[in-house]
């Protein structure tokens, strides 16, 4: 029987001109190029100018979205933007990107789960488009975390960089097989208990400032990798499908020992995992969309590729999707 499925169309990213490299950070913090690379993989990072806004990001990689989906705006009926640092407490920073788009049709709206925001995004979309509410959304990862960092903080400081990412995302009548094309499962998970392990410490209702970034690096890493495979174990019961039958794993950018050690557990071959943390930090909710433009850009993703992404962020949040590209 055939079923509506959510087919990705066509991806886009955006980065700030601005690169900030390790050693230009061991001129302002007291860190290394040498620890920064031995402990999280990172050599550089973007870094947004005074007065670009988390939406000119995000309006950047939906335009270059649309352009390599080959379709017009005007068909979008839906935009859900994952952030943590929208432009303002509100409106949701999608409805700039609507407006910036020439979109004055359906929805739009922010989702707020950190770094899993991306994936919880696509999961939300998903079940918006398979519903029949929606045909055509643009989801998309935009993150200008560099403007809550503590630049005094090196544990936290060196991590973290700006960018954005986008999908377009169609709903399709596919065969309603194993083989179908789009969205094949998607996974969400969170835990408040552990809020306090990776916050900011400032917010409208609290203390009425943005506030800083705040982390145990130690604590964050320990539960990361259980929670990640967890997640992806569940995309696996649920379709069938095993680690061998994976041609890219596309995970959450925070740290390559990370990755390394969830691909690893997983029993995923490292010539099967998209890595760019090296070159953009961890970008939070963007981090995933620009991972899959960029291997969808070099050719490694290709159409029917099975594409498995997880994330895991503050909350804490985590999840997974397992997608038919
Ligand atoms: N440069 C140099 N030294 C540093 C730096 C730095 N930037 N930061 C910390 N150190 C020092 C510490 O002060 C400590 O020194 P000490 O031994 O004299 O006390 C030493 O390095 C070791 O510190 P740890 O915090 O134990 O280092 P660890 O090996 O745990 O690495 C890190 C820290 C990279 C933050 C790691 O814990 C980590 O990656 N955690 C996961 C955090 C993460 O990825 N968060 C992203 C958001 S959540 C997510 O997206 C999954």
């Amino acid at each position: 029987m055939t079923m509506l499925r959510s087919v990705i169309l066509g991806c886009g990213s955006a980065l700030p001109a601005q690169v900030l490299t390790n050693q230009e950070l061991a001129a302002k913090v007291d860190t290394t190029d040498e620890w920064i690379v031995q402990r999280t993989g990172i050599r550089q990072r973007h870094i947004a100018a005074d007065g670009e806004l988390t939406s000119d990001l995000a309006i950047q990689a939906a335009k270059a979205a649309l352009a390599n989906a080959h379709v017009d705006p005007q068909t979008i009926d839906l935009i859900v933007l994952g952030t943590s640092t929208p432009d303002n407490t509100f409106p949701a920073t999608a409805v700039t990107v609507q407006a910036g788009l020439g979109i004055t049709r359906g929805a739009a709206f922010d989702l707020q789960a950190v770094c899993s925001g991306f994936v919880y995004a696509l999961s939300i979309t998903d079940g918006l488009l398979r519903t029949g509410t929606y045909t055509r959304a643009l989801v998309i990862g935009a993150e200008t975390f560099s403007r809550i960092l503590d630049w005094k903080d090196r544990t936290t400081c060196v991590l973290f960089g700006d960018g954005a990412g986008a999908v377009v995302v169609e709903a399709q009548q596919q065969p309603g097989e194993k083989t179908d094309r789009g969205i094949l499962t998607t996974h969400l998970r969170s835990d408040g208990r552990h809020k306090s392990k990776l916050y900011v410490d400032g917010g409208p209702s609290s203390t009425m400032t943005v506030g800083h970034l705040r982390m145990e690096g130690r604590a964050v890493f320990k539960h990361a990798v259980a929670m990640i495979t967890d997640v992806i174990e569940d995309a696996f019961r649920a379709t069938g499908y095993t680690a061998s039958d994976i041609d890219w794993f596309v995970p959450h950018q925070a740290n390559k020992r990370i990755i390394d050690d969830s691909a690893h557990k997983l029993g995923i071959a490292p010539e099967k995992v998209v890595i760019t943390v090296d070159q953009h930090g961890n970008t939070s909710a963007a981090s995933i969309p620009l991972a899959l433009n960029a291997a969808v850009r070099d050719g490694r993703i290709k159409k029917g590729d099975l594409v498995l992404l997880e994330a895991m962020g503050g909350g804490f949040t985590w999840g997974s999707a397992l997608i038919r590209w």
